[in-house]
């Protein structure tokens, strides 16, 4: 793909669309603000936009997108830059469309239970605004205290509570998208059934902004859940607690959160939170349980249910938060996870996911294939859902091993997944880093219709290009 390089002449238009105050170049902006355009959580990546374009209503947007279509220019939309597969990083310089000024929750709508927001809302502010109406937003990804809900859509963000209750796509109803081409677009109806054609709402869920600019979104929301209870639960041996995961859901009970944690996971993040946690020697891995409903007597006996499960296994003492500050401190723990990974060392985030009850076996297989090629991981994640997060740790690797060596062993823990009937991302998306891996998952013919869906949509490709496929 041929792109051509920002004028002066641009510049200025970009100027008159969105006012000198929001087009940040290198040369006018502060230089760590600048720099942080640059970057998301993605490894050590950085590269550097020729300019910064903060919008704020769809209008601008439009204008904008107009402009660069015309002048075949690249644009990288961007959220709060929490992804961890490098899709908001604008890798052939150009336009940064920042959306962060996108950020009013525009109506809870609570005689049908729905929402419209603008996509640089923080997923936690727009959890608790609905909250404070007994309303309920599921989708929590660990960094839902930063990260936008734009994000979340453009990725299909998932987060602990997804077992229950699913992910971002399962809640969205009806978006509205800038195409590149400029024109504004709704994709579908903000009902609860639509049977209307192609689901363009589902189509651009995930599609990593190659596809459009999302303005607005319509969420559909739950009767908040009244009661929760939570227990952390200590496994002697790392394969029984990959194994229990499944037999909780057997005895038919189906958690509202149930997250595996290898010992180092769980230790690092207390650790780099200061929050004590006692960890016996011989404890290897844990289990976050969490069961939340509106009947707390209900619960209780789910609970029951879930220690009958448990006594098959070779557990420690199992703790039961009995404070909201308990439960806190452990959801913190869980939720830092990544980021005391990284306070540690650049980390590889492979985010695979396998039917639920294959995960002993892809566990054994991430820890094997380690041990073969001489790297470590330290794995956590959303173990009802079969998505283990595998950390793979720079630590003492050279340059070579860290850039080319570990593609064999990433391909061979994607196609174990894939064996196992998984696939190679979750929750995370593919953006740059598993692209190189797309073939692993999915045939030729499927990239194929992927490809023709996007030169429809984007027929010069200037949407987020070299990411995906
Ligand atoms: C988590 C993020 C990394 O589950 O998805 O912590
Ligand atoms: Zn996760």
């Amino acid at each position: 793909m041929q792109f051509n390089a920002l004028t002066p002449a641009l510049v200025s238009a970009f100027e008159q669309i969105v006012t000198p105050a929001h087009v940040l170049t290198a040369a006018t902006a502060e230089a760590q603000q600048y720099e942080a355009y640059g970057r998301d959580h993605t490894e050590d990546f950085h590269f550097a936009p020729d300019v910064v374009l903060r919008p704020a209503t769809v209008e601008e947007v439009s204008a904008i997108m107009k402009l660069c279509h015309e002048h075949q220019v690249p644009v990288t939309a961007r959220g709060a830059g929490t992804g961890l597969s490098g899709g908001a990083l604008p890798i052939h310089n150009g336009v940064v469309l920042s959306m962060e000024r996108f950020n009013k929750i525009l109506k809870i709508d609570e005689r049908n239970l729905q929402a419209i927001v603008e996509p640089g809302v923080v997923t936690e502010a727009f959890q608790n605004a609905v909250k404070e109406v007994g309303l309920f937003y599921p989708p929590d990804p660990a960094s839902k205290g930063s990260c936008f809900l734009g994000g979340n859509l453009s990725q299909s963000s998932g987060g602990p509570k997804a077992v229950k209750y699913g992910t971002t796509r399962d809640y969205v109803l009806n978006l509205q998208v800038v195409l590149p081409t400029g024109e504004i677009i709704w994709t579908g109806a903000n009902t609860l059934k639509n049977a209307t054609g192609y689901n363009l709402t589902q189509l651009m869920v995930g599609s990593e902004g190659t596809l459009g600019i999302i303005t607005k979104a319509v969420f559909r929301l739950l009767p908040y859940p009244q009661h929760n209870i939570l227990m952390l639960v200590p496994f002697r041996q790392e394969a029984q607690a990959a194994e229990a995961v499944s037999a909780v859901f057997r005895a038919g009970i189906i958690p509202s959160g149930m997250e595996f944690m290898e010992r180092e996971a769980i230790a690092w993040s207390s650790d780099y939170l200061k929050i004590p946690l006692t960890l016996p020697e011989d404890i290897t891995a844990h289990l976050l349980i969490e069961l939340d409903g509106r009947d707390l007597d209900e619960l209780y006996k789910e609970a029951e249910q879930v220690y009958e499960v448990l006594e098959k296994y070779d557990v420690g003492e199992i703790l039961l938060a009995d404070t909201a500050g308990q439960k806190d401190d452990l959801w913190k723990i869980r939720r830092n996870i990544g980021n005391s990974v990284r306070y540690n060392s650049v980390y590889k985030e492979e985010d695979t996911v396998v039917p639920r009850a294959e995960l002993p076996t892809l566990l054994k297989g991430v820890k094997e294939i380690g041990a073969r090629y001489g790297f470590k991981s330290v794995c956590y994640g959303h173990a009802g859902d079969g998505n283990m997060h595998v950390n793979i740790i720079r630590g003492e690797l050279t340059d070579e091993e860290w850039n080319v060596g570990l593609r064999q062993p990433i391909s061979e823990i994607f196609q174990l997944c894939v064996k196992l009937g998984g696939t190679i991302s979750g929750e995370h998306g593919i953006g740059l880093v598993q692209k190189p891996y797309m073939h692993i998952a999915l045939a030729e013919a499927n990239l194929n219709i992927m490809r023709g869906i996007k030169q429809v949509f984007d027929p010069k490709g200037i949407l987020n290009p070299g990411k995906i496929f």
